[in-house]
């Protein structure tokens, strides 16, 4: 099915952690349609080592970088452009941590460091990839950066915490930079805005089984697979969506734009 769409382009591709997650998905397609990228992640999620096996698959590079480190950052801009041998044309930001969320702390108590560093992993992490590419000069002309969001952003999802905020600043974040960064150097910026996925970062969200059921029902074309979302990030690369930026683009099965359906207001008849 692949049509060599991101044929001759080079990427970074940030999040891989394992076959779940949604740039997994994405790396492997975009290997399908002809690109060659670098994968990376913090050095945490390395030790896991599953990437290795991704890496191998889609005969791409890996190197280890924590999205909150400068240093990290452009140590990982500056071998990807020499590993590729140019300017990158492709970025897909697809990390999200909450350790609100991980260690259960209620929205109205939340601990002020764990959530600093929600918004510095998942949110200003974006900026920081933004800034140290624009400084470096390292992305070509259309090139396109991508990160991942959840409608937990715009509407209150009680179990999605300080991760609603992280996502709102997320998308704030691509529209502000999508300005500066077309101005400058034609470079594009989005947000895609997923149905829950069950990956490592998803079912770490309390009550996700019930969740993922219910917005499954509530939008007309079923939840999008990650499957699905790779192949909207790869047309998202690619040079056909030239004219798209500083969008927050929803990609849920028609979730956003539905108050109810028939077959949750049948669950309520008695
Ligand atoms: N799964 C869902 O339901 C869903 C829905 C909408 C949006 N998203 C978003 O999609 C993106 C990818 O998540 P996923 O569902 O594939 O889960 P995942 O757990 O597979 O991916 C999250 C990634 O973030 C990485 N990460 C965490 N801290 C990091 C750091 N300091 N530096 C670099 N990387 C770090 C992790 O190692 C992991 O690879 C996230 O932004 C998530 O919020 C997920």
């Amino acid at each position: 099915m692949a049509n060599n769409i991101l044929k001759g382009k080079r990427g970074i591709i940030f999040g891989a952690l394992n076959e779940k997650s949604i740039a997994w998905k994405v790396a492997e397609l975009a290997h399908a349609e002809g690109a060659e990228f670098v994968l990376t992640n913090a050095p945490i999620a390395m030790r896991m080592g599953e990437i290795n096996n991704l890496a191998e698959k889609t005969n791409s590079q890996v190197i280890a970088a924590d999205a909150t480190s400068d240093e990290d950052l452009e140590n990982l801009i500056e071998q990807s452009m020499e590993i590729l041998g140019g300017k990158i044309d492709f970025i897909l930001h697809s990390i999200g941590m909450s350790p609100n969320v991980r260690k259960g702390k209620h929205y109205t108590e939340l601990n002020y460091k764990f959530y600093s560093q929600s918004l510095d992993i998942s949110a200003t992490s974006l900026h920081k990839v933004l800034a140290i590419s624009m400084k470096k000069d390292a992305i070509s002309e259309w090139g396109s950066v991508l990160a991942l969001t959840y409608i937990g952003a715009q509407r209150i999802f009680p179990d999605y915490n300080d991760m609603a905020d992280a996502k709102s600043l997320l998308e704030s974040i691509s529209r502000s930079f999508g300005y500066h960064y077309g101005i400058k150097n034609k470079v594009r910026v989005n947000t895609i805005s997923q149905s829950p996925t069950a990956t490592t970062a998803g079912e770490g969200i309390k009550g996700f089984n019930e969740f993922i059921n219910f917005s499954d029902q509530m939008s007309p074309l079923g939840n999008a697979t990650a499957e699905a979302c790779a192949e909207y990030c790869i047309s998202m690369f690619s040079d056909y969506t030239r004219y798209v930026t500083m969008q927050n683009l929803f990609h849920d099965g028609g979730f956003s734009s539905t108050g109810v359906t028939q077959q949750v207001v049948d669950k309520f008849a008695e």
